[in-house]
């Protein structure tokens, strides 16, 4: 059996010091903003691994019919040797790619959440024995250094996590994503569609309050690691569609007039009786618009593959 290969291209002081600019600049501006990477410490993931499960979080299932009836076209239209992950979380869905490209050398999860990818890691090196893990503890926001592994490449985006970026930012995720590849290279992107609002905002507000727990959990990374003293029980969780910009917007909103400390910042933030502080969007897409952000960064769509039901996307692009 081949070993798991982890690297990290994120130092501990460096992820630290990128919190608390973060947490700095997101809570002195207006409205109070907070980044979305700072959900996935080891019991976010988790959390996180629990709302796929939900019944109303559908994107999960969907985005997993499509691969287990359209690998097969997708290894063929690929070709790739190594297959590249980026935010790939518990790789669950990617073991129907693993298992279609009949000529796979390596797979590269990338992924800011430790505990997700050496647990992934782990399971896959048991179940892939030829396969070359190399696992990338990095964020992908920031230019990445891939290892050297035979080409073609492919790199996967999936779970719909490219609308977790605002539009700026895909701008310049999809033309960094564009300089990792060679020409003929493929971008496989996951990307959930415009629907009924009522879908829309169940699947960020589910019954029982596990997404609410994860939209909380933020509050308890930075209680743990700048030693602040929010206390997760005084806010509500909040989801509203934007329909103009056609994005799922994650809040907490203060029950009470409150000053939370962060000690490891030195500042008090002061919090009005229902005051929010936005903690992530999920925008939805249009395969109109996806063409487009897409071509925009020199990667020209060739495949497009929804569910039976039309809720969520998978398109293939190949680098020009
Ligand atoms: N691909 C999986 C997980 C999606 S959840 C699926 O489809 O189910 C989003 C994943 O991206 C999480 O595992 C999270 O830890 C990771 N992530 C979020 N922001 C990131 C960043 N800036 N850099 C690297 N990984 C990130
Ligand atoms: N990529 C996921 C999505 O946008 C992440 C996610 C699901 C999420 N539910 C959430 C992020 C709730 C914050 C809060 O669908």
């Amino acid at each position: 059996m081949s070993p798991l290969h982890v690297t990290r291209t994120l130092p501990e002081d460096a992820t630290d010091a990128a919190l608390r600019a973060d947490v700095l600049h997101g809570l002195t501006i207006t409205p109070k903003w907070l980044p979305p990477k700072w959900f996935y410490d080891a019991r976010g993931s988790e959390l996180f691994e629990r709302i796929t499960e939900l019944p109303e979080y559908y994107p999960t299932r969907a985005e997993r019919e499509i691969l287990a009836t359209r690998s097969g076209e997708i290894a063929a239209a690929s070709g790739a040797r190594t297959l590249v992950e980026l935010g790939s979380g518990s790789s669950e869905k990617t073991r129907y790619l693993i298992e279609a490209f009949p000529s796979l050398a390596a797979y590269v999860p990338v992924d800011v959440s430790e505990s997700a990818l050496t647990q992934a890691g782990k399971a896959l090196v048991a179940e892939h024995p030829r396969l070359d893990v190399h696992a990338l503890i990095a964020d992908f926001t920031a230019p990445l250094a891939l290892p050297e592994t035979p080409g073609p490449r492919l790199v996967a985006f999936l779970g719909g996590t490219i609308g977790n970026l605002l539009p700026a930012e895909r701008a310049g995720f999809l033309a960094s994503v564009r300089s990792l590849l060679a020409p003929g290279d493929g971008l496989l992107l996951g990307t959930d569609l415009v629907k009924d609002e009522e879908v829309l905002v169940r699947a960020y507000d589910d019954a029982a309050g596990v997404t609410a727990a994860f939209n909380k959990n933020v509050l308890a990374v930075i209680d743990r690691e700048l030693g602040a003293d929010f206390d997760p029980d005084t806010f509500d969780h909040v989801a509203v569609w934007d329909a103009e910009r056609e994005w799922i917007e994650m809040r907490l909103r203060s029950r009470t007039a409150q000053t939370v400390k962060v000690p490891a910042l030195d500042l008090a933030v002061d919090f009005a009786a229902g005051e929010e502080l936005r903690t992530e969007v999920s925008a939805k897409f249009r395969k109109e618009g996806v063409t487009g952000e897409l071509a925009a960064a020199g990667l020209e769509l060739t495949h497009w593959w929804t569910d039976a039901r039309g809720r969520f996307a998978l398109s293939l692009s190949v680098a020009r």
